[in-house]
């Protein structure tokens, strides 16, 4: 583990007892590790301005009944195998699916995949989670 560093920080009094309202909320213990993973998410997002590697999750609801789209989604999936780690399907009820998928790769490639899968036709929700590989974090 890091060595850790303890530092000063000045915030205005209401913006500091609102944040703190959200801690509580939250269930954080103290404020070190809520200013901690406040840091970690920007730098996420900094590594998805980047080109460097990162970790996405695309989840994707769909109706299996929709002609050809299981084929399609496989399809996309078989296109982008060097960035897919896994995949995973629940059939939620007679009709509905849920598809997760986990992909590593630059993050233009995986914002290409989220994109492929929500245009195809009969797809009801797609998202993107953006996650990292934790090398910088
Ligand atoms: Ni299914």
């Amino acid at each position: 583990m890091e060595r850790l560093v303890r530092f000063g920080v000045s915030l205005e009094e209401g913006l500091l007892r609102r944040f703190d309202g959200l801690l509580r909320r939250c269930g954080y213990g103290n404020r070190s590790k809520a200013i901690a993973d406040l840091v970690r998410e920007r730098l996420v997002e900094e590594e998805w301005r980047a080109e460097g590697e990162v970790v996405g999750i695309i989840s994707m609801l769909y109706d299996h009944h929709q002609r050809e789209l299981s084929n399609r989604l496989t399809h996309v999936q078989h296109d982008h195998y060097t960035s897919i780690l896994s995949s995973q399907h629940i059939h939620l009820d007679r009709d509905m699916c849920l598809e997760v998928v986990v992909a590593r790769g630059r993050p233009g490639e995986i914002r290409r995949i989220a994109d492929l899968i929500r245009a195809s036709r009969g797809v009801k929700h797609v998202r993107l989670s953006m996650s990292s590989t934790g090398k910088k974090l």
